[in-house]
């Protein structure tokens, strides 16, 4: 079997949503302690819906596969609905992820969290 699922190479060779979102409400910059990647994650949030979402990151390849899996789940959702996102939802959502990859996800769901709690703190 692949290490990586078809999803997780689609995501990682085409990410979706990377970049920098100007006037962005909501900034949430993670790191990990261990592979000390870093995972910056930008949301537009108007009327609690969350209309655009953008990520950078100085990941490896499965973080690079999360985080744009994460934006796609989360773009266009209520902000209520972008709070219960688990790290779980993405990696099924991406067909898996090898067992020591999954910290990976973590990174994104953490960016994304971190992120909604900068909005919070700015309204
Ligand atoms: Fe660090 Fe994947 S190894 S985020």
């Amino acid at each position: 079997m692949a290490l990586y699922s078809e999803k997780v190479m689609d995501h990682f060779r085409n990410p979706r949503n990377v970049g920098v979102i100007e006037d962005a409400n909501g900034i949430g910059e993670v790191g990990n302690a261990k592979c000390g990647d870093i995972m910056k994650m930008y949301l537009k949030i108007e009327d609690e819906i969350i209309t655009d979402v953008k990520f950078e990151t100085f990941g490896c390849g499965s973080a690079i596969a999360s985080s744009s899996m994460a934006t796609e789940l989360i773009k266009g959702k209520p902000v209520s609905e972008a709070r219960q996102l688990t790290n779980q939802a993405v990696v099924e959502a991406l067909d898996g992820l090898p067992a020591h990859k999954l910290h990976c996800s973590v990174l994104a769901q953490e960016a994304i969290e971190a992120a909604l709690e900068d909005y919070e703190k700015r309204k």
